[in-house]
């Protein structure tokens, strides 16, 4: 591949971008679809090139492979973002499906049933909205996911359809929308209601036709792709799996392009936990165990991680600075979700060598952050640690934005930091 024609964007999230099949589930972790496609579209693959992202989010890099006519592969630890990548390669000539299956939602839907009283949803919306909610999605289930999609554990995820990806889609939007209030100025967290805090009170009929909406505008997006579209995306495969281990054959891949959970303690769970509610009596998902097998996860860790050299000299550095910080729990929880952090993002570096093909390209958009005042330099540390393991950099653009993810701290300024982070974009060949 030749690494000095590929066409890199800034890989910057446009938040004015929430317009066409993003809007549904605007992802604050996610990268512009422009971005990928541009990547893709000047890496000279093969056709029939199978692209892969182990970090798969909204699933931006595999639609984009999908529309290019490629094949491609995802994986997200989070349900939900199994569910919305899903719903985002929904072929564009499924529009005129989905009007007439709501109706059918709807009217088949049985509000006569309480919701269990240990409902999560009810953490934000009272009886009677939880009531309306639950029915729909029950519906939803009954009417788009077949029976071999569901086993004693719940439902297999990897066998949900899109188009039932979709109408769940539509749903996580209605509650999204609707607990807003619940929201704060940082996006990866959703609060929960407080004992006795009065809960989002809704008629059924209100309910009903924001979720209506929803759908209605999800086809008129469909259209709006299969009139521009020379043709209709290709399939993807979306799964749910750790990327700590390798899913995939060995060197059965030709292209990478993903990017790497933030290293600034976000619980990617909290910032879906409404949707992990509205999915709950689908996935015998434990969210606490969940939270804790996330890269970048805010428990502790239940075995002890020691530093490895294979790391590299930067990722050393770092750690000795965390550890010896003078402000409390530095050299303890601190130390230890960062060692975790390391530990488990370095696994997933093996498990991407391994199932990349023998010159195989791998782009990593990883953004650097700070603990306190001490810069985390991650494109640094990523680069070493991938070294360690066999890629070479080939090429590395950084890009550098006034908000980011370590700037969502309340705190930031009081260490006196310079605001906005580095995100880099990391080319490597095996
Ligand atoms: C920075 S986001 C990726 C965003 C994606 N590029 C997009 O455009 O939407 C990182 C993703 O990694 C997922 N993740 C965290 N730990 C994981 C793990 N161990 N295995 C697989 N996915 C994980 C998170 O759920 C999150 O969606």
């Amino acid at each position: 591949m030749n690494f000095d024609r590929l066409s890199v964007q800034s890989p910057k999230r446009d938040r004015q971008a929430r317009t066409g099949w993003e809007g549904f589930f605007p992802y604050y972790a996610g990268y512009p679809e422009t971005f990928a496609r541009k990547i893709i579209e000047s890496s000279d693959l093969k056709a029939g090139s199978l692209i892969f992202d182990p970090w798969n989010g909204s699933g931006t890099t595999t639609f984009a492979a999908a529309q290019l006519g490629f094949k491609a592969i995802g994986l997200d630890l989070n349900p939900v973002m199994v569910i919305v990548s899903r719903a985002r390669i929904l072929p564009f000539s499924e529009a005129d499906a989905l009007q007439p299956l709501s109706r059918a939602i709807l009217a088949s839907a049985d509000y006569s049933i309480c919701a269990d009283s240990s409902d999560p949803l009810l953490n934000w919306f009272d009886r009677n909205a939880t009531n309306t909610i639950r029915a729909i999605e029950r519906s939803v289930c009954e009417q788009l996911v077949g029976t071999l999609t569901i086993s004693q554990n719940g439902i297999n995820l990897d066998k949900l359809s899109s188009i039932a990806a979709a109408f769940y889609v539509a749903l996580f939007a209605v509650c999204r929308d609707l607990t807003r209030s619940f929201q704060s100025s940082n996006p990866t967290w959703l609060k929960l209601a407080k004992a006795g805090e009065r809960r989002i009170s809704l008629r059924r009929s209100s309910i009903e036709r924001r979720f209506q909406q929803h759908i209605d505008e999800m086809a008129n997006v469909l259209s709006g792709k299969l009139v521009e579209a020379a043709r209709d995306c290709f399939p993807a495969e979306i799964m749910l799996a750790d990327s700590t281990s390798s899913t995939l054959p060995k060197e059965s891949v030709d292209f990478i392009l993903t990017s790497p959970p933030y290293c600034t303690r976000i619980d990617y769970t909290a910032a879906t936990r409404v949707e992990l509610a509205v999915i709950a009596p689908l996935v015998e998902e434990n969210i606490i165990e969940l939270g804790r097998n996330m890269i970048g996860s805010t428990r502790v860790p239940k075995r002890e991680i020691q530093f490895e050299k294979s790391w590299g000299p930067t990722c050393k550095r770092f750690l000795h600075q965390v550890k010896s910080h003078p402000s409390k729990a530095s050299g303890g929880y601190y130390l230890r979700t960062h060692l975790d952090y390391f530990d488990k993002l370095a696994r997933s570096i093996d498990a991407i060598v391994e199932v990349l093909q023998p010159s195989g390209a791998a782009i990593l958009v990883v953004q650097d952050s700070f603990y306190k005042e001490v810069h985390n330099d991650l494109p640094t540390i990523a680069g070493e640690i991938a070294a360690g393991r066999g890629l070479v950099l080939k090429r590395r653009d950084d890009f550098y934005f006034r908000r980011s993810m370590s700037g969502i701290n309340k705190n930031s300024r009081t260490y006196g930091r310079k605001p906005g982070a580095v995100e880099s974009v990391l080319c490597f060949q095996k």
